[in-house]
C-alpha cells in the first residue's frame, strides 16, 4: 500500500481503511521474515479500536494465506481489567476481529487475564512471558502494535503513572487515576526490546497530540509515546490524514 507522504519513519495515508491495510502487510512481510529466520512469530497485539480493521484484514482469505499461522505467537501490549467477553476487552475485541477465525493453535494465543485483581493478573503474565522468553533480560517480540490516544498514551502508559518510570518489570498493574482503575500493560523496556515497532494512529481526534509527541520537545511524562525508543529494533509510524493533518 503506498503512502501519500512519507516523513522519515512516518507514513501517512488517505483513510484509516489504507492504514490497516499497509498494516497488515507490514504484519505479514514481519511474520514472513521471523518464521524464515526463527521459525516462529511473536506479535504484541494492540488494544483500542483502531486496529480492530487491519486484524478484520488479517483474517481475509487474501491474508490468511499468506502466513503460517500455526508459528504465530500472539501476545497482548495491555488489558482492561475486566472479563474477556466484556466490551471493552482488547483480548475480546482481537478475538471476534481475527483469533477466532485464524488457523492459531488457542495455547499459542497468550490472553492477558484482566478479571481477576490486577496485581495478581499482571504477574501472571509476567510469569507467562518469562516462560516463553527467558532467559533473556526483557522479552524481544518481533513486533508490537501500538496505538496514541488523544492524551498521547500508548498500550496503558497514561500520563503521569507509575508505569512509566519502571525499569525492571515486563508487566505491571498500572492504576489510572483518570479512568479509576488498573489496566494492565508490558511496560517501556518490555515494549522498547522488540524488533519491530509499529504505531497505528488515525483520526482527527489526534491530531493535536502527534506533533507533539513527533515534536523535538522531550516531555515523556505527559506524552508516553515518546517512552517508546527501541533499543536495536524499528519503530514505524502508519498514520491517516486526519490524525496527520497538523504534521
Ligand atoms: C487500549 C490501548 C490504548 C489504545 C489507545 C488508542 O487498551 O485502549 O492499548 O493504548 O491504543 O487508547 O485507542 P483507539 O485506537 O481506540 O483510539
Amino acid at each position: 500500500m503506498e503512502a501519500t507522504r512519507t516523513a522519515g519513519n512516518i507514513r501517512i495515508f488517505e483513510d484509516p481503511e489504507q492504514v490497516a491495510r499497509a498494516g497488515a502487510d507490514s504484519f505479514a512481510a514481519i511474520a514472513l521474515s521471523s518464521i524464515s529466520d526463527r521459525g516462529l512469530f511473536t506479535v504484541a497485539l494492540a488494544g483500542g479500536s483502531t486496529p480492530q480493521l487491519m486484524y478484520q484484514l488479517l483474517a481475509t482469505d487474501e491474508y490468511k494465506n499468506r502466513i503460517d499461522w500455526p508459528r504465530v505467537h500472539t501476545f497482548f501490549g495491555d488489558e482492561r481489567c475486566v472479563e474477556p467477553t466484556d466490551p471493552e476487552s482488547n483480548y475480546g475485541m482481537a478475538d471476534e476481529a481475527m483469533l477466532s477465525r485464524l488457523p492459531i493453535p488457542s495455547y499459542n494465543v497468550h490472553r492477558i487475564s484482566g478479571e481477576g485483581d490486577a496485581v495478581a493478573d499482571a504477574s501472571l503474565y509476567e510469569d507467562d512471558l518469562r516462560t516463553f522468553f527467558d532467559p533473556a533480560p526483557f522479552p524481544q517480540f518481533d513486533l508490537v502494535l501500538l496505538g496514541m490516544g488523544p492524551d498521547g498514551h500508548t498500550a496503558s502508559l497514561f500520563p503521569g503513572t507509575n508505569a512509566l518510570n519502571e525499569q525492571k518489570a515486563w508487566v505491571v498493574a498500572n492504576w489510572v487515576e483518570k479512568l479509576g482503575t488498573y489496566r494492565i500493560t508490558l511496560t517501556p523496556p518490555a515494549i522498547n526490546h522488540a524488533r519491530n515497532i509499529i504505531f497505528l494512529v488515525t483520526g482527527e481526534s489526534k491530531a493535536e497530540r502527534l506533533p507533539e509527541v513527533l515534536g523535538p520537545v522531550r516531555d515523556p511524562q505527559r506524552l508516553p509515546c515518546q517512552l517508546i525508543q527501541p533499543i536495536t529494533g524499528s519503530r514505524l509510524w502508519l498514520v491517516d490524514k486526519a490524525a496527520a493533518q497538523r504534521l
